[in-house]
């Protein structure tokens, strides 16, 4: 009988009992439904020194660290033993956290070369729990990861404190998915392949365009239906400019929007 591997979930946050732990435990959730073991870990617990970028260049061929670093050791054996990997991310000025872009980087020198990973499904989580800003440009660097190293992710889930109870529906739903995927591992026969699923994902492709545009709606819909009269601005609006080739006009009245919108939110806690 093969042994039954795990579906690994990866807490990128300070915070063990934050709204990235939230996000990662509901995809986990999703997974073990759908038949899959699972396991959860909190990165800050193992956070990874920083790559040196040492030459010669011999982690290429040893696929180790030649620095002692027991907690990439530790977590680069999780990753390279799972069925498949959730990573969640808290928002950070629109990127991820240290501990997630350190773990990233040594991942890369050590095995982007020799690809392990080909075709390990794959999904990404961000929460941008401030402003919600962010929200989209936090999970490239993790989309980024997921495709340097060929595995086979899917959508992603970003998600802000505007969302944050069908973030955490559509993070389980993911997680189903990735729970049926971690049965079999289907690898990239190509480079090009593997580009063009990363191509087809959504949000990953985003403009800061679409981005503001995003958080703007996620914002105004989380805003109490006998308030929305005072959101100023007009989604339909900006849009409309946006498609008559005025994008500088347009961004200006979905910021509006938006910030009427955060505002109004506030207001509702
Ligand atoms: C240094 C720093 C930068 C942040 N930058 C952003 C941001 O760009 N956008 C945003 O919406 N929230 C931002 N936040 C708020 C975090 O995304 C929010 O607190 C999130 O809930 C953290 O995840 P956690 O609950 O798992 O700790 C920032 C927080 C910190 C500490």
């Amino acid at each position: 009988m093969t042994e039954k591997k795990t579906v690994l979930g990866l807490v990128g946050s300070p915070n063990p009992d934050g709204l990235t732990n939230q996000l990662v435990t509901a995809a986990l959730d999703g997974a073990q439904e759908n038949g899959a073991t699972i396991e959860k870990l909190q990165m800050s617990e193992y956070v990874v020194d920083p790559c040196q970028d040492c030459l010669p260049w011999t982690c290429l061929q040893t696929l180790e660290c030649k620095y002692n670093d027991e907690n990439f050791e530790f977590l680069n054996e999780k990753i390279l033993d799972c069925s498949a990997l959730i990573l969640g991310t808290p928002v950070y000025w629109w990127d991820t956290s240290a501990m997630v872009k350190y773990l990233i980087l040594k991942m890369f020198r050590v095995f982007a070369m020799s690809g392990p990973l080909n075709g390990l499904p794959a999904l990404g989580l961000a929460i941008a729990g401030g402003s919600g800003t962010g929200l989209v440009s936090g999970l490239k660097p993790v989309y980024h990861f997921f495709q340097i190293m060929r595995m086979r992710a899917i959508d992603p889930v970003p998600a802000t404190r505007f969302d944050f109870d069908k973030a955490l529906s559509k993070a389980m739903e993911q997680g189903r998915q990735i729970g049926k995927m971690s049965e079999s591992r289907e690898r990239f026969d190509s480079w090009e392949e593997c580009l063009l699923r990363y191509d087809s994902l959504r949000y990953i492709g985003d403009d800061n365009a679409s981005e503001i545009r995003l958080v703007a709606e996620l914002a105004a819909e989380a805003v109490e239906s006998e308030r929305k009269c005072d959101i100023s601005g007009d989604l339909a609006h900006a849009d409309h400019l946006a498609t008559s080739g005025k994008v500088l006009e347009s961004m200006t009245e979905t910021l509006k929007v938006y910030q009427s919108s955060a505002g109004l939110f506030g207001k509702q806690q």
